[in-house]
């Protein structure tokens, strides 16, 4: 995703500063100063010492970058068909993966890099300056290891999910063999994390098992891809599991909220996916009342959620979720380093990555209360303009 520097920059006369640090979280009247790639100063901006650089950020307000812990950004073609025929009536379903992985396999490297390296682009300009990219629609040792090679050219938060569908030509037992084998020792240098869609139509809760668990054996950290279409065995696998995440929680009992409380979980919630597939929105107010952290990431993928805009996610969070401004800004940053078990990024405190957006409004609630309309003014990470 681009982007260090040498020198200092003070940013100053910002109106609203919010840091997403718990010790400080929102800050009137600010400013902040980068040394090289890291946040050196926060303070009132009257008090801000001297940098080689000014940015004036005229009462403006000023944000960490996004950090969009779940993607799926290596994919050719599209379904822009499936999703008029959903908003004609039809059902959204995971088989419509298949569709992708067609079209993923014929595509050359080049092309999968090119178009990924776009997505990305779009994600930097809305304000995203951590991104985590999954495998998933190759399906074949070697379609899944290009994938994970061309993500890992984008960022360092790569997760394997050869267990995203059983693929047409494969029966299920051998395939979940062939991902907890030769698939994963293919695709494990080149990720950070394994995944797996525990759903109907996907996985069962014993072959999710059997993936998360010969990940976590080969040195990956586990995430996973639970309640999205019904309730099922995925959230308290992840519980059990010292998963970082489960990625969806929109159709949860009562036992799995207990169990994300009680883990530390992070329930990382994809309203994109909710709108795209025009179903029922997930219900951060349960998570967050039950003292679940919460996290809110893209999902962008082509069949389910295919916006890059984290602006768009916290605005439906919002109004569709449950969630305050503050907790959706909150979860869109320090939630989704959580998620990723970052501390070195989503927040803005002395010692984290100058990662961070300028807005051209007064503060962050805009970004709910003016859906829809582009706000991101200037987006640093590392310390450099990257947009
Ligand atoms: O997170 N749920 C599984 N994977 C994607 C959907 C992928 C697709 O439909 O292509 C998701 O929503
Ligand atoms: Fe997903």
């Amino acid at each position: 995703m681009g982007g260090s520097a040498g020198g200092s920059v003070l940013f100053d006369r910002i109106g609203l500063l919010y840091t997403a640090d718990p010790e400080r979280e929102e800050l009137t009247d600010a400013a902040l100063v980068t040394e090289g790639d890291r946040v050196a100063w926060v303070g009132r901006s009257a008090d801000a010492p001297a940098a080689d650089r000014r940015v004036d950020a005229d009462g403006r307000a000023v944000l960490p970058g996004f950090v969009d812990s779940h993607a799926h950004l290596v994919f050719a073609g599209d379904r822009a068909a499936e999703f008029a025929a959903r908003m004609a009536g039809e059902p959204y379903r995971a088989g419509g993966i298949r569709v992708t992985v067609a079209a993923t396999r014929a595509a050359d490297d080049a092309v999968l890099a090119g178009r990924a390296a776009r997505l990305v682009a779009e994600m930097t300009r809305q304000g995203t300056t951590t991104v985590e990219i999954k495998s998933g629609y190759g399906l074949t040792v070697e379609d899944e290891r290009r994938s994970l090679r061309i993500a890992r050219t984008l960022t360092e938060e790569t997760t394997f999910l050869g267990a995203h569908v059983v693929p047409p030509e494969a029966d299920p037992a051998e395939y979940v063999d062939l991902v907890t084998g030769p698939m994963l020792a293919a695709c494990a240098p080149y990720a950070r994390w394994v995944d797996v869609f525990c759903e109907r139509g996907a996985f069962d809760g014993d072959q999710a098992r059997a993936v998360l668990t010969a990940g976590l054996r080969a040195g990956l950290g586990a995430r996973v891809h639970a309640g999205q279409l019904g309730e099922g065995p995925g959230v308290r696998l992840a519980c059990e599991l010292g998963a970082a995440s489960a990625d969806h929680c929109t159709h949860l009992s009562d036992a799995d909220v207990t169990a994300l409380a009680d883990s530390g979980v992070v329930a990382t919630l994809l309203p994109g996916a909710e709108f795209s597939t025009r179903s029922p929105y997930p219900d951060a107010r349960r998570l967050l009342d039950a003292g679940v952290t919460v996290a809110l990431a893209t999902d962008c993928n082509p069949g389910s959620s295919y916006t890059t805009s984290m602006p768009f996610c916290v605005a439906l969070a919002v109004r569709e979720t449950g969630m305050t401004p503050l907790e959706a800004v909150r979860a869109a940053t320090r939630g989704g380093a959580a998620a990723l078990r970052r501390d070195d990024v989503g927040t803005l405190r002395p010692g984290a990555r100058a990662d961070l957006v300028l807005l051209d409004a007064p503060s962050y609630v805009h970004l709910a209360y003016r859906p829809g309309t582009p706000l991101v003014a200037q987006v640093w990470r590392g310390g450099a303009r990257v947009a």
